[in-house]
């Protein structure tokens, strides 16, 4: 017998379909809710709200569960490639050799830039921040390639346009990179694998062969793995609802860069780096940084720590802080920084308000101390997540494209004046 959940307004019972999810996750209908009562509900920040059903990240936040269309975070951490895990995200089931084959090929056809968009880079100031050239790049890709725009949904047309995207945005990362630094871009170098193209764009420079460091390739890897999806967040959440509207994907992935840079999502992983040198320079004691983010008359938060959806430990973050060791031990590399960052964590996690609120590091406490020790500048740590992210915006985007979801529109209660008269400027 189907569950039903009961609802008593007014006087009067209703009653509301429940849903449930393949890993037994429960939902209430409430989709005809407003229709036969008139109300609405109220949830800001959607923290009890799903707005859709998704078959691509299964998340479990009370038991640091993340897995992709099935297969363990960490298992395809440790044994996949960036590309099989774009693919599984995005088509559904990970690649045979022929459709790895085949992926591999059309996005590496795809790595060069049109030549006009260098004179948009030429455009920005120096030093402007590489994600706002980014979110205004992805978004300039809709005007070179107006068959995005096809209304018909065509799936040839959304197919390479989704093989350009993938391809274009580690180009367009690395010369967002170089602009902002004032180097000269280079061109993709299609014989290496798509993190290591990243890395040539990124750190070679013209008339001199750049060599792959192996191991810089395989954190890379890892990381943009653990950054690839994360179902319904809030960048995610923005390329659906952008997309919804029947916008293009540029458009609407353009939208989920913008989203993913605020400190609060994506940005955090800066804002850590920032925190934990602020720390270091100012020398205080932890506790009294522990205090600042404790006291609620101070807009002062512990980057790095809390989530909306993990109350016990992001799995992402356990992985990272493992990789981190290893790859500065790897490198060579002693960053005081890390010590600070282990340290905080011990405090924090010692400390009741931390513990009583489910408070632990996420994602983006280890992440900046790896990117540092690669030689990634702060002001692109979020680019870094962006790249990682993107499978996830366009799996979920094609979802909601092929499910034919509704327009994302919600509703309000409106608090403010009722109605009142116009009065003449003179008579104010
Ligand atoms: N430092 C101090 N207090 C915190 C923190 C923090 N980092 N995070 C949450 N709290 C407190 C918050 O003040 C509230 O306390 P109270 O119940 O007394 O009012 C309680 O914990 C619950 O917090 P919330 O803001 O209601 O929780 P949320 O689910 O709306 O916010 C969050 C989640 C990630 C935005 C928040 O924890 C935060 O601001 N963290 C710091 C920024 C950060 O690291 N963001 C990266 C998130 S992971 C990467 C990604 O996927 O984007």
């Amino acid at each position: 017998m189907s569950e039903t959940a009961r609802m008593i307004l007014d006087g009067q019972e209703y009653e509301f379909p429940v849903i449930s999810g393949s890993e037994n996750e429960k939902a209430i209908d409430i989709s005809k809710l407003r229709g036969s009562t008139g109300y609405i509900t109220m949830d800001p920040g959607f923290k009890n709200t799903g707005s859709t059903q998704s078959g691509i990240t299964y998340l479990d936040g009370e038991n640091g569960v993340l897995r992709y269309r099935g297969y363990a975070i960490e298992e395809l951490a440790e044994k996949a490639s960036f590309i099989e895990v774009a693919y599984l995200l995005i088509y559904g089931d990970l690649p045979n050799k022929e459709q790895l084959q085949y992926f591999n090929d059309s996005v590496t056809r795809h790595t060069i830039v049109h030549e006009n968009m260098k004179r948009f880079f030429d455009a920005f100031p120096l030093g402007a921040h590489p994600m706002g050239m980014l979110s205004s790049m992805v978004a300039s890709l809709s005007t070179f390639y107006p068959e995005s725009q096809n209304p018909n949904r065509d799936i040839t047309d959304i197919d390479l346009t989704i093989h350009r995207l993938i391809a274009k945005l580690p180009t367009l990362a690395a010369q967002a990179y170089k602009h902002n630094v004032g180097l000269p871009t280079m061109y993709p170098k299609n014989d290496l694998s798509y993190v290591g193209n990243f890395m040539h764009m990124m750190w070679g420079v013209p008339a001199e062969d750049y060599e792959v460091n192996p191991i810089v390739e395989s954190a890379l890897n890892k990381l943009f793995i653990l950054h690839a999806d994360h179902e319904q967040n809030c960048s995610t959440s923005t390329v659906r609802v952008v997309g919804s509207s029947q916008a293009n994907l540029y458009s609407s992935v353009s939208a989920g860069v913008s989203a993913l840079w605020g400190p609060l999502h994506g940005g955090a992983n800066q804002a850590v780096i920032e925190m934990l040198e602020a720390i270091r320079a100012e020398g205080s004691p932890l506790q009294s940084w522990i205090d600042r983010a404790k006291d609620k008359t101070d807009s002062f938060r512990l980057m790095g720590f809390g989530h909306r959806v993990y109350k016990n430990f992001d799995p992402r973050a356990r992985i990272i802080k493992k990789a981190a060791d290893e790859v500065l031990g790897q490198l060579g590399v002693n960053d005081p920084v890390l010590d600070i960052a282990k340290q905080l964590e011990e405090v924090a996690l010692n400390d009741e308000y931390f513990v009583k609120r489910g408070l632990y590091p996420n994602v983006d406490f280890y992440s900046g101390i790896i990117y540092r020790a690669l030689g990634i500048p702060t002001d692109m740590f979020t680019v870094m997540f962006a790249l990682g992210r993107l499978p996830g915006w366009i799996g979920q985007w094609k979802e909601m494209t092929e499910n034919r979801e509704p327009i994302g529109r919600p509703r309000q209660v409106y608090v403010g004046a009722t109605e009142r008269a116009f009065t003449s400027l003179d008579a104010r």
